[in-house]
């Protein structure tokens, strides 16, 4: 157990080292089991979180606010429309100001090419821990609620366990890449064979691609990349197909467009699941594009654990939280 974590910023996935995470997953779960005993656990009493949302949100911004409560603090809602984050307050200013203010500054920022540097320089101006809720790069503390979901479901030792995550069609808009990109850092690191599916044009960014590889190669695990679903699901054990756009392709909108409409058949059905184990569970950080990314059936069908996987996003913010603004 790794018991540093004080005062530390969380904002790449690699941020926190294997031993960190695992410091952090177990506190996670002894917080999850107080919460299912009714047994009070204000680590944070009178502490306070600043969220800033420059995106929409519901489950990161409802489950840092009921963790902030749960652990005896308070979490303030600040989002780009009703505030001047957006426009005149610049990152120097939010990390200076807040961080006299509050105790933690959690930021969404998913601008591409923007997100990333933006938090990092609040980061690197701020006396309180800075914590990533999504930004174009990284969603590291989805992954770890992922990781988490994944060892109750299979086991902590995930050696040899086939982790597929997937591009998969909707209609929508170019989504972030980060989540995908958080998935095959984190995961690879943890015993699964990771396999990343996508049409050509959905590449993920090389560098982050690279530490993929690098981790794989440290922990002997695999990680491969395939261009085709069916490929990729055959026997295996996890399942994550979503939506992300070809931004490292093209920022242009209506190639980007052309370019998803090309995949349309890049969807997560029955005869899909079918070819994979049937233990298989799917998973999804949603919102998810419901009969255009999966079907009905399989969202709410018994291999879906997105539900799980939802609720674990309080127990390893709680965790994260308790262990860096203590
Ligand atoms: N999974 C996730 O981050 O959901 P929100 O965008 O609703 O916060």
């Amino acid at each position: 157990m790794q018991t540093n974590l004080r005062g530390r910023d969380f904002i790449g996935d690699l941020d926190f080292s294997k031993e960190e995470v695992e410091t952090v997953l177990d506190v996670a779960w002894d917080l999850k089991r107080k919460r299912a005993l009714g047994e009070p656990h204000p680590y944070l009493r009178d502490k306070t979180l600043a969220m800033l949302f420059f995106f929409t949100s519901t489950r990161t911004r409802g489950s840092f606010e009921a963790g902030m409560a749960q652990l005896g603090g308070h979490a303030a809602f600040i989002d780009s429309d009703t505030t001047q984050i957006a426009h005149g307050d610049t990152a120097k200013e939010i990390g200076e100001i807040f961080g006299r203010y509050f105790d933690g500054i959690a930021i969404r920022q998913c601008d591409w090419q923007f997100g990333n540097r933006y938090i990092n320089e609040v980061a690197r101006h701020s006396r309180v821990p800075v914590l990533n809720m999504q930004c174009d790069v990284y969603h590291p503390f989805q992954c770890l609620a992922d990781l988490m979901t994944i060892m109750e479901k299979k086991g902590r030792d995930l050696r040899r366990k086939k982790v597929v995550v997937s591009w998969a069609y909707a209609a929508s808009y170019s989504k972030p890449i980060s989540v995908p990109q958080s998935l095959i850092l984190q995961l690879t690191r943890f015993g699964c064979d990771v396999v990343l599916a996508h049409p050509p044009e959905f590449k993920l960014m090389p560098e982050i691609m690279d530490m993929a590889q690098e981790n794989a190669r440290k922990y002997h695990t695999g990680f491969e990349v395939v261009h085709d679903m069916d490929e990729a699901f055959r026997d295996a054990d996890v399942v994550y197909p979503k939506s992300w756009g070809p931004l490292v392709t093209t920022t242009g909108k209506e190639e980007g467009k052309a370019l998803i409409e090309k995949y349309r058949d890049w969807i997560t059905d029955q005869r899909r699941m079918n070819l994979t184990r049937e233990d298989s569970i799917y998973m999804h950080c949603l919102p998810a594009d419901r009969n255009l990314e999966v079907t009905d059936e399989v969202i709410d069908g018994p291999h879906s654990v997105v539900y799980d996987e939802a609720e674990n996003r309080l127990h390893v913010q709680k965790a994260v939280m308790a262990l860096t603004m203590s």
